[in-house]
């Protein structure tokens, strides 16, 4: 075979078996700024084809983490491998890794064939293997008529495809995002996100994504961490995540959530509670009924409260009621449906629930 000398060892790796995506380790990585700790004592394994999401609040040490694994910070202690090999000694430069940032930073004097043409030269692919890549590229994120634009001739989602189309043409053995749909509106984003699933489901590319979003967390994820004060609070893939939070931190920060802190009515749960826990349900696992609704069935699986609306949020496809229930004030979330009771502020209902619906959480 002819391998060019200035060939990575990944790009070797895909002209002779496909592209092969790393493993990424995080062993015991402490990052100091000074007096600040951005990131303290962080394990994590990245598995090989996974699309992990990093989550937190802001300075919980999202930035950071993904900077100490493209190289361009060193941890403080620990040590981070890629593919079973440790980078402590790897500029960023020689890991080879895909990058998307918020703001694209996309070549502006270039055209899109040229962007996406420039990795590709820059690991010392010939021109005609370039332009079979680029035009293959440019048909999977659906932009074969506009590779002779400038940047500047494009909308922002097309931007972006062309900033992700970019980041994957040379076949990196991980891909790594920061906030990649920041800037789009609320339809693109939607709509982005479908495309990046659909993309990661093809190529496999082991992906780490920092975002603020929880909805995009959820939908692209295979596995979510939660970071706070630069240490990981609970990684679970996103549905274990959302239904069993580990805090009331992540029942929180992850969706809204009821903590029953001492409510003032017998509390039935199918499982006792553990002491330094308390009681938590998602908005939407509660049903609101009129007070003279009937019984379910499966009353005897149930538990119901009686309480007074405070108020009533309509959004679009949610209904959101604010319920007081003595010394409690519960959040309920109904899907609008036809014939549907619709209950005002200051009206009595009752509030009903599956007595396996509750979660105990770490306080
Ligand atoms: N270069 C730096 N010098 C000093 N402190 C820093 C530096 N970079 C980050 N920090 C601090 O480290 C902590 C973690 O920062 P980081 O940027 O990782 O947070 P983040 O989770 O990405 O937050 P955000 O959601 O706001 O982007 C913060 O307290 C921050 O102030
Ligand atoms: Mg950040």
């Amino acid at each position: 075979m002819n391998v060019n000398t200035s060939v990575s060892v990944s790009e070797v790796d895909a002209l002779q078996s496909g592209p092969v995506y790393a493993q990424i380790e995080f062993r015991n990585v402490t990052k100091t700024y000074g007096k600040v700790t951005a990131v303290e004592d962080l394990s994590l394994t990245v598995s090989r084809g996974e699309f992990l999401t990093i989550l937190g609040p802001s300075g919980s040490g999202k930035t950071t983490t993904l900077m100490l694994l493209a190289g361009f910070e060193a941890p403080t202690a620990g040590d981070i491998f890629i593919a079973g090999r440790s980078v402590a000694a790897v500029p960023s430069y020689r890991r080879d890794q895909g990058i998307v940032f918020q703001n694209y930073a996309l070549f502006p004097h270039l055209t899109v064939i040229r962007n996406l043409e420039f990795p590709l030269q820059m690991r010392g692919i010939n021109a005609a293997e370039r332009t079979r890549r680029v035009r293959r590229m440019l048909e999977r994120v659906h932009l074969s008529d506009l590779g002779g634009r400038m940047p500047s001739q494009l909308s922002g989602g097309q931007q972006q495809r062309v900033a992700l189309a970019r980041a994957m043409i040379a076949d990196p053995p991980f891909l790594l995002l920061d906030e990649p749909l920041g800037a789009l509106d609320r339809g693109l984003r939607e709509q982005m996100q479908i495309e990046m699933k659909s993309l990661h489901k093809e190529f496999g590319i082991t992906t780490v994504c920092v975002t603020h979003d929880q909805e995009e967390a959820l939908t692209l994820s295979d596995r979510i961490i939660v970071m706070r004060a630069g240490r990981i609070e609970q990684a679970d893939s996103p549905e274990a995540l959302y239904d069993r939070p580990a805090t009331s931190f992540v029942a929180r920060f992850l969706g809204e959530a009821n903590m029953l802190e001492n409510p003032d009515f017998q509390f039935k749960s199918d499982t006792p509670q553990a002491s330094g826990t308390v009681a938590m349900i998602r908005p939407e696992r509660i049903c609101i009924l009129a007070l003279d609704a009937q019984k379910r069935g499966d009353a005897d699986q149930r538990q119901s409260v009686n309480g007074t609306v405070e108020d009533m949020i309509y959004a679009g496809p949610l209904r959101k009621y604010h319920v007081r229930v003595g010394n409690s004030f519960f959040i309920v979330r109904e899907h609008v449906a036809s014939g549907q009771q619709i209950f005002r502020p200051g009206d009595e209902v009752c509030l009903d629930w599956l007595r396996s619906d509750v979660r105990f959480v770490a306080v």
